[in-house]
Protein backbone atom coordinates (compact mmCIF):
# COMPACT_ATOMS: atom_id res chain seq x y z
CA UNK A 1 0.00 0.00 0.00
CA UNK A 2 1.16 3.19 -0.56
CA UNK A 3 -0.08 6.90 0.02
CA UNK A 4 1.47 10.28 -1.81
CA UNK A 5 1.11 14.03 -0.46
CA UNK A 6 2.47 16.82 -1.68
CA UNK A 7 3.67 19.75 0.63
CA UNK A 8 4.93 23.11 0.12
CA UNK A 9 7.65 24.04 2.65
CA UNK A 10 10.63 22.27 4.21
CA UNK A 11 8.74 22.31 7.04
CA UNK A 12 5.90 20.55 6.16
CA UNK A 13 8.18 17.79 4.94
CA UNK A 14 9.71 17.79 8.54
CA UNK A 15 6.26 17.04 9.62
CA UNK A 16 5.05 14.51 7.44
CA UNK A 17 8.35 12.39 8.34
CA UNK A 18 7.51 13.69 11.99
CA UNK A 19 4.14 11.33 11.50
CA UNK A 20 5.77 8.63 10.20
CA UNK A 21 8.30 8.27 12.55
CA UNK A 22 6.24 8.10 15.31
CA UNK A 23 4.95 4.69 14.05
CA UNK A 24 8.11 3.44 13.99
CA UNK A 25 9.83 0.57 16.42
CA UNK A 26 13.57 -0.11 17.11
CA UNK A 27 15.13 -2.24 13.95
CA UNK A 28 13.13 -0.72 11.23
CA UNK A 29 14.59 0.57 8.22
CA UNK A 30 13.10 3.37 5.78
CA UNK A 31 14.69 3.70 2.83
CA UNK A 32 14.00 7.85 1.55
CA UNK A 33 14.82 8.20 -2.38
CA UNK A 34 14.69 11.09 -4.89
CA UNK A 35 17.12 12.82 -7.14
CA UNK A 36 19.83 15.56 -6.01
CA UNK A 37 17.33 17.83 -3.80
CA UNK A 38 14.15 16.76 -3.21
CA UNK A 39 14.30 16.78 0.29
CA UNK A 40 15.70 13.56 1.36
CA UNK A 41 17.65 14.99 4.30
CA UNK A 42 14.96 17.19 5.25
CA UNK A 43 12.81 14.24 5.46
CA UNK A 44 15.22 12.52 8.02
CA UNK A 45 15.68 15.33 10.21
CA UNK A 46 11.79 15.88 10.61
CA UNK A 47 11.78 12.44 11.63
CA UNK A 48 14.39 12.25 13.82
CA UNK A 49 13.55 15.33 15.28
CA UNK A 50 10.38 13.72 16.35
CA UNK A 51 12.16 10.81 17.71
CA UNK A 52 14.07 12.93 20.52
CA UNK A 53 16.91 13.87 18.52
CA UNK A 54 18.66 17.54 19.62
CA UNK A 55 21.79 16.91 17.59
CA UNK A 56 22.19 18.88 14.21
CA UNK A 57 20.64 16.33 11.85
CA UNK A 58 22.93 17.18 8.54
CA UNK A 59 23.84 15.32 5.03
CA UNK A 60 26.07 12.31 5.73
CA UNK A 61 26.94 12.45 2.31
CA UNK A 62 30.92 12.44 2.97
CA UNK A 63 30.65 10.17 5.51
CA UNK A 64 28.68 6.85 5.35
CA UNK A 65 26.24 7.74 8.07
CA UNK A 66 25.65 9.38 11.19
CA UNK A 67 24.25 7.54 14.58
CA UNK A 68 22.03 9.97 17.12
CA UNK A 69 20.68 9.32 20.78
CA UNK A 70 16.62 9.69 20.72
CA UNK A 71 14.17 9.37 23.24
CA UNK A 72 14.53 5.94 24.56
CA UNK A 73 15.85 5.22 20.87
CA UNK A 74 18.74 5.13 18.77
CA UNK A 75 18.30 6.69 15.01
CA UNK A 76 21.21 5.61 12.57
CA UNK A 77 20.54 7.89 8.93
CA UNK A 78 23.16 6.48 5.78
CA UNK A 79 23.50 8.06 2.62
CA UNK A 80 24.52 5.16 0.00
CA UNK A 81 25.23 8.07 -2.69
CA UNK A 82 28.61 7.33 -3.17
CA UNK A 83 28.16 3.26 -3.52
CA UNK A 84 27.76 1.28 -6.33
CA UNK A 85 26.95 -1.96 -5.20
CA UNK A 86 27.78 -2.78 -1.49
CA UNK A 87 30.78 -5.29 -1.00
CA UNK A 88 31.36 -7.68 2.20
CA UNK A 89 33.70 -5.82 3.69
CA UNK A 90 31.57 -2.07 3.11
CA UNK A 91 28.66 -4.31 4.56
CA UNK A 92 30.70 -4.69 7.93
CA UNK A 93 31.05 -0.70 7.55
CA UNK A 94 27.31 -0.06 7.79
CA UNK A 95 26.34 -3.08 9.38
CA UNK A 96 26.47 -1.40 13.41
CA UNK A 97 23.93 1.38 11.96
CA UNK A 98 21.37 -1.62 12.22
CA UNK A 99 20.09 -3.80 14.34
CA UNK A 100 17.96 -1.73 16.89
CA UNK A 101 18.16 1.45 15.76
CA UNK A 102 15.73 3.16 13.74
CA UNK A 103 17.38 3.40 10.23
CA UNK A 104 17.12 5.81 7.21
CA UNK A 105 18.97 5.54 4.39
CA UNK A 106 19.46 7.84 1.59
CA UNK A 107 20.23 6.44 -1.73
CA UNK A 108 19.11 2.87 -0.93
CA UNK A 109 19.16 1.59 -4.53
CA UNK A 110 23.24 1.18 -3.86
CA UNK A 111 22.68 -1.54 -1.67
CA UNK A 112 20.53 -3.95 -3.23
CA UNK A 113 18.71 -6.50 -1.20
CA UNK A 114 21.61 -6.27 1.08
CA UNK A 115 19.07 -4.06 3.39
CA UNK A 116 16.78 -6.76 4.25
CA UNK A 117 13.28 -5.92 5.16
CA UNK A 118 12.38 -2.49 5.31
CA UNK A 119 9.15 -0.92 6.75
CA UNK A 120 8.77 1.62 4.88
CA UNK A 121 10.28 3.62 1.06
CA UNK A 122 10.03 6.89 0.86
CA UNK A 123 9.92 8.29 -2.71
CA UNK A 124 10.45 12.48 -2.95
CA UNK A 125 9.95 13.92 -6.18
CA UNK A 126 10.69 17.91 -7.09
CA UNK A 127 7.50 19.70 -8.34
CA UNK A 128 8.99 23.62 -8.46
CA UNK A 129 11.44 25.39 -6.06
CA UNK A 130 9.11 24.77 -3.26
CA UNK A 131 6.88 21.72 -3.29
CA UNK A 132 7.65 18.39 -3.31
CA UNK A 133 5.95 15.08 -3.68
CA UNK A 134 6.49 12.31 -1.09
CA UNK A 135 5.03 8.63 -2.15
CA UNK A 136 5.30 6.62 0.90
CA UNK A 137 4.57 2.55 0.77
CA UNK A 138 4.08 0.83 3.99
CA UNK A 139 1.56 -1.71 6.13
CA UNK A 140 -1.63 -0.45 6.33
CA UNK A 141 -1.32 0.61 10.29
CA UNK A 142 1.74 3.02 9.75
CA UNK A 143 0.07 4.58 6.59
CA UNK A 144 -2.82 5.18 8.99
CA UNK A 145 -0.13 7.05 11.17
CA UNK A 146 1.06 9.36 8.31
CA UNK A 147 -2.65 10.13 7.23
CA UNK A 148 -3.58 11.49 10.89
CA UNK A 149 -3.42 14.87 11.02
CA UNK A 150 -3.45 15.97 7.54
N1 LIG B 1 8.56 21.05 0.19
C1 LIG B 1 9.87 20.87 0.44
N2 LIG B 1 10.28 19.75 1.10
C2 LIG B 1 11.59 19.54 1.33
N3 LIG B 1 12.59 20.37 0.97
C3 LIG B 1 12.24 21.51 0.31
C4 LIG B 1 10.88 21.79 0.04
N4 LIG B 1 10.84 22.98 -0.62
C5 LIG B 1 12.09 23.41 -0.73
N5 LIG B 1 12.96 22.53 -0.18
C6 LIG B 1 14.42 22.71 -0.15
O1 LIG B 1 15.01 21.67 -0.92
C7 LIG B 1 16.26 21.32 -0.36
C8 LIG B 1 16.27 19.85 -0.02
O2 LIG B 1 17.56 19.54 0.45
P1 LIG B 1 17.89 18.12 1.10
O3 LIG B 1 19.32 18.21 1.54
O4 LIG B 1 16.87 17.75 2.09
O5 LIG B 1 17.76 17.19 -0.17
P2 LIG B 1 18.39 15.74 -0.44
O6 LIG B 1 17.39 15.00 -1.24
O7 LIG B 1 18.83 15.13 0.85
O8 LIG B 1 19.66 16.11 -1.32
P3 LIG B 1 20.95 15.19 -1.65
O9 LIG B 1 20.58 14.39 -2.86
O10 LIG B 1 22.02 16.20 -1.95
O11 LIG B 1 21.26 14.35 -0.45
C9 LIG B 1 16.47 22.19 0.87
O12 LIG B 1 17.23 23.33 0.50
C10 LIG B 1 15.06 22.60 1.22
O13 LIG B 1 15.01 23.83 1.91
MG1 LIG C 1 20.68 14.27 1.46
Amino acid sequence: MSVELTTSSPGETEAVAARLAKGLLPGDVVTVSGELGAGKTTFVRGASRALGVADPVTSPTFTIGHRYRGDGVEVSHLDLYRFDGVSNAEWGDLEPYFGETIAFVEWPEAAGDALGAVRASVRLGHVDPSHRTIVIAADRALLATVSAGC
